[in-house]
């Protein structure tokens, strides 16, 4: 690549972020490149400069360039073993955690279409029964793609967007018409969609579990630390981060622990013991220089 490329490229994230307040500056260059130069094709475009001045002109354009950029690829229960590891060993800690029948906060950060949240609605239930889970479970999902939380809300899906769904479960958590299948609206008030930018946006709190897959990979390093210590903010000290299968927390390692590394799974390091630690440290250098 060269460096005019390159400099045109950045020209044009830049023309993005002012002109419409769309900030993909802190997402890593390779595959944006990729997946725009991609885009570029279809509407014939060679250069980076050429394709902005067509943005400028067509603003519809820039709609396409969303959808090419913003991957919204997803399935109901992605990485089987990982969901069942949830299912398993990683609810009934929460729930351990919350004896007092207290409320169960979750929160799927880049939920594309819902399937991801509706997977872990299906594992809460499942966990709890209809009754408890309508009382105690809220489960926030949200994305950047607007269209993307407007198909999630709906809860509407094909067989073959449910095929990784066992029937029994289809037959009882979605209502089934003859062509498209939709989760039950009794349990579905409580996923509740909404746009939300992870590179911007505060985060949701209290959470108890934080599931965020196939999303912070598309960040660079300094923003995916950014957003790994919101998350850190946004967890209860029993809570516990869920990421994609090809996704590993290389910054910020003292926010994070692993749990369970082979899916992902991390638990939080309590700001106590991170605080507890700092303070061995500086006692430490406090007593070599004699003030203590
Ligand atoms: C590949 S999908 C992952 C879907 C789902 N979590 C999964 O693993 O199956 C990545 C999602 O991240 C969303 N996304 C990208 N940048 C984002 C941002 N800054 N804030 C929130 N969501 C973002 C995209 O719109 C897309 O829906």
């Amino acid at each position: 690549m060269s460096d005019e490329q390159d400099l045109a490229f950045e020209t044009l994230l830049n023309y993005l972020k002012q002109s419409w307040r769309i900030d993909f500056t802190g997402y890593k260059r390779p595959t944006l490149m990729r997946l725009m130069k991609k885009r570029m094709q279809r509407v014939e475009i060679g250069s980076y400069s050429d394709y902005q001045d067509y943005l400028e002109a067509n603003s519809v354009e820039v709609d396409y360039l969303l959808d090419a950029l913003l991957l919204n690829v997803t399935t109901f229960f992605r990485d089987p073993q990982a969901w069942e590891y949830i299912a398993n060993e990683i609810v009934p800690r929460i729930l351990e955690a919350k004896p007092n029948n207290e409320l169960i906060r979750v929160w799927s950060a880049g939920c594309a279409s819902g399937e991801e949240a509706y997977t872990i609605a299906i594992i809460l239930a499942e966990a709890l029964g209809e009754e408890e889970f309508r009382r105690r479970v809220k489960i926030y999902a949200t994305d950047l793609d607007e269209e993307a939380v407007a198909h999630g809300r709906l809860a509407t899906y094909s067989s073959r967007e449910l095929r990784d769904v066992p029937d029994e479960l289809i037959n009882k958590y979605f209502d089934q018409s003859k062509t498209v299948c939709t989760f039950r609206s009794d349990l579905r008030r409580d996923v509740i969609f909404g746009r939300h930018n992870l590179v911007q946006d505060p985060p949701i709190s209290r959470l108890d579990l934080l599931i965020c897959r196939n999303t912070l990979m598309y960040f660079n390093a300094e923003t995916q630390a950014r957003v790994l210590a919101r998350f850190h903010f946004a967890l209860n000290d029993t809570g516990f981060l869920f990421v994609g299968k090809a996704e590993m927390l290389l910054t910020y390692t003292n926010l994070f622990t692993p749990f369970k590394l082979k899916y992902r799974i991390f638990a939080k390091l309590p700001k106590g013991k991170l605080r507890d630690r700092l303070l061995a440290i500086a006692d430490a250098a406090n007593t070599e220089v004699g003030h203590h």
